[in-house]
């Protein structure tokens, strides 16, 4: 089996977690969000337990109602950049946002986490779903496709800016005093829509040449996106079936821009609960369940629809109609959460307290969330899976549990095969556009 067909594996390293009442867990550590010795533990544990990589999530947006990780936690460059120091495999996958950005800036910072990794990073390229973003940036909030405009040419100018210097352009020739050659430098000279880019980048060539792009949008603006420029996506589903949807969805979207399947890889989110026994795995979900009021769920469940106050509704009936509100916001996320709403005659209470602990499909013992991290596999409803987990030690049980199981199966690595994300990932080095062609020449 090459390691392009072996499970890939990332973690989310959130702090508190990302539920509402995690940290106030008895065996929670409060300010885990701000501790940089609670990262490196995670980012080792990780690392430990082979994954591809760790993924730091990002939002530009907070008030009062948001969960306690997002009130106070780590920028994801700088972390990620403290994270390589101390780790020497594992992917460093980072969000940030093509709305409120500029691509020089973020073209500058993902290279140099690539060179200081040695060939480790990645971006989660996301459009950002909360309007009050803009308050935060004195601009105003792009609609949802124009924001998905923005991010498709954001990406071009990124990935020409990767492109500004060959490979071997710093020859240093301390005889010749020759620095670089000027052959092996390109300007971008990009003029478009939304941005205007001279070029060159004021850094080499980065070890993965570009550093993974990850998207995570589910829209179909978000699906497109990620089927035209990404090298893999996050994603999140509650049954098989869905998965297995969206899974054959992007490969074939992949395949319509003239990629191979095996271009893009698709990593679902999962948030497994594991004990030695379904009862004790059960009480871990009820406790954390327990950790959450009514009007925090409330607030969880209002957010995705743009910081919708649902509070003035009553409890237990049906799941109000409130049309169009959220659409402008995670899309793919408040259309889900509405489907099975009306699906299932669910009422306002039902909703919020599920969107507030989402009950996990992986929840059991070692041995039946390993078998069900191989089924969602070899039915091609993932090529890997970002864990997730709320619940205290979520990670170090998964890898010390879950991973020797994966490697018995032969589905998973015992061992990093390369030195870089994309050699793990077993994704290619993209060809520098300005090599054996003229185009873009000084
Ligand atoms: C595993 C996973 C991680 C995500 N991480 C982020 C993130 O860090 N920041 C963010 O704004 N959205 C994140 N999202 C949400 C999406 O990126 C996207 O913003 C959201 O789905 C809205 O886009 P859409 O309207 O195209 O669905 C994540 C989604 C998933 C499944």
């Amino acid at each position: 089996m090459t390691n392009k067909k072996k499970l890939k594996l990332g973690a989310i390293i959130h702090g508190v977690g990302g539920h509402m009442g995690a940290w106030r867990h008895s065996k929670a550590q409060a300010d885990a969000s701000i501790s940089i010795d609670y990262y490196k533990g995670q980012a080792k544990t990780a690392e430990e337990g082979k994954f591809d990589l760790v993924f730091i999530a990002d939002g530009l947006f907070i008030n009062e109602k948001s969960l306690p990780h997002f009130l106070n936690r780590f920028e994801p460059l700088t972390i990620l950049s403290a994270l390589a120091a101390v780790t020497s495999h594992i992917g460093l996958v980072g969000t940030v946002s093509t709305s409120y950005s500029e691509p020089f800036t973020i073209a500058r910072q993902f290279a140099s986490l690539d060179h200081i990794s040695k060939g480790r990073g990645g971006w989660n390229v996301v459009t950002s779903p909360l309007e009050g973003s803009s308050l935060n940036y004195g601009k105003k909030h792009p609609k949802h496709s124009e924001r998905y405009r923005i991010a498709t040419e954001y990406l071009e100018v990124t990935k020409g800016l990767w492109d500004s210097w060959e490979d071997d352009a710093f020859v240093r020739n301390k005889e010749t005093g020759q620095f670089f050659d000027q052959n092996k430098l390109h300007r971008l000279e990009h003029k478009g829509e939304f941005f205007s880019v001279a070029g060159p980048l004021n850094i080499s060539r980065s070890p993965q040449g570009h550093p993974v792009i990850f998207q995570a949008g589910a829209s179909e603006d978000g699906r497109n996106l990620a089927a035209q420029t990404a090298d893999a996506v996050f994603t999140g589903h509650e049954t098989l079936e869905d998965a297995k949807d969206f899974y054959r969805d992007i490969k074939l979207k992949t395949k319509a821009y003239g990629r191979s399947e095996e271009d893009i890889l698709i990593f679902p989110g999962i948030s497994p609960i594991i004990a030695q026994s379904f009862e004790e795995a059960e009480q871990k979900y009820y406790e954390l369940q327990q950790l959450v009021t009514i009007e925090q769920a409330l607030n969880v469940l209002g957010r995705f629809f743009d910081h919708f106050d649902f509070s003035t509704f009553p409890l237990d009936n049906p799941f109000p109609d409130i049309g169009d509100i959220g659409s402008n916001s995670f899309r793919g996320h408040t259309d889900r959460i509405k489907k099975k709403a009306k699906e299932n005659n669910l009422t306002l209470r039902e909703v919020a307290l599920e969107v507030a602990t989402p009950r996990t499909a992986f929840l059991g013992t070692p041995q039946y969330v390993a078998n069900l991290v191989e089924k969602w596999y070899v039915n091609k409803a993932a090529d890997g899976f970002i864990i997730h987990s709320s619940v205290p030690n979520g990670l170090e049980d998964f890898v010390e549990y879950v991973v020797p199981l994966l490697q018995e199966k032969g589905i998973y690595r015992d061992n990093y095969e390369g030195a870089t994300l994309r050699e793990n990932l077993g994704l290619p080095v993209p060809i520098n556009r300005y090599v054996n062609n003229s185009v873009g020449k000084n």
